[in-house]
């Protein structure tokens, strides 16, 4: 049976669809079968990051509807073998969705993969109540900002009364310079924030939004992040790239100096 996630967040804007498609890559290429789906239905984020908008033919509200079977609606990823997407619907009435529709497509999903990852619209209204029911587990993303970390502590309360109760918390768009210099929270004073473990922490780096040549290579400091997200969500012991690391020592200093500059 497989693992169904949904990304989650208190602020809107802090790496939701992001990590959503960065973690699905990285479960892929560790050989676990993967889909990402969007819970925003309307607005197809997930499928235009991932650059699979042109290739839709069907999407989730012709699953639901009944227009297609479900095979038919996913798209793989051109890069990326066995990851998988369902595509959102483009336009469409949400009053018509409910949060069952979702849950069935999401158990369906479950048969034939290894994890399902929900990506859940901002804030905590219906979008969210919908992608929140449908899965067993979370991710909690938060941007290492007092504001931020406050309020996914309010969305912690949430899953945890909606019965979710593995919540993994990643810290996303970190400078682990900033961290050094004591201008950004650290992985521990997130977590006496929180009073949870974090499960993250994913630099700020271009390479994360474009999807580009760069991470499918393996080379960047974001996809060595979120590989190591992956494997401790796969595991159940968080495992957390150290993002400070190439800031210390001597020739970290000046790597400091010069990212200040910038
Ligand atoms: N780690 C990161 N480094 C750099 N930019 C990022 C990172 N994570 C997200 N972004 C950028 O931040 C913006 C919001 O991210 P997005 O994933 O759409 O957030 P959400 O889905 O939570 O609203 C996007 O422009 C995205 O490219
Ligand atoms: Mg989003």
């Amino acid at each position: 049976m497989a693992r169904s996630i949904v990304i989650t967040s208190g602020k809107g804007g802090v790496g939701k669809t992001t990590l959503t498609a960065n973690l699905g890559r990285c479960l892929a290429a560790m050989g676990e079968r993967t889909v990402v789906l969007d819970a925003d239905i309307g607005l197809n984020n997930l499928d235009v990051l991932l650059g699979m908008d042109s290739r839709i033919v069907y999407d989730i509200v012709d699953v639901i509807e009944g227009r297609c079977r479900l095979r038919q609606a996913l798209v793989e990823d051109i890069d990326q073998a066995g990851l998988y997407i369902l595509p959102s619907a483009h336009s469409y009435d949400k009053a018509k969705i409910s949060g069952q529709h979702i849950r069935e497509v999401v158990l369906r999903l479950c048969q034939n993969f290894d994890f399902v990852l929900v990506d859940c619209p901002a804030g905590i209204e219906a979008g969210f109540k919908r992608a929140v029911a449908a899965c067993e587990e979370a991710v909690l993303v938060t941007t290492p900002h007092i504001s931020s970390v406050r309020d996914a502590e309010t969305v912690m309360s949430i899953l945890l009364r909606s019965g979710i109760t593995r919540i993994y918390t990643v810290v996303n768009r970190v400078r682990g310079d900033m961290i050094l210099s004591g201008e950004m929270l650290t992985k521990n004073d997130v977590e006496k924030l929180i009073n949870a473990e974090v499960y993250g922490m994913i630099p700020e780096e271009d390479a994360l939004n474009l999807l580009s040549n760069s991470f499918n290579a393996g080379i960047t400091e974001g996809y060595a992040a979120c590989q190591a997200l992956a494997r401790g969500i796969m595991s159940g012991t968080p495992e957390v790239f150290d993002l400070t690391k190439k800031y210390r020592g001597f020739f970290g200093k000046i790597k400091r100096g010069l990212r200040r500059r910038l």
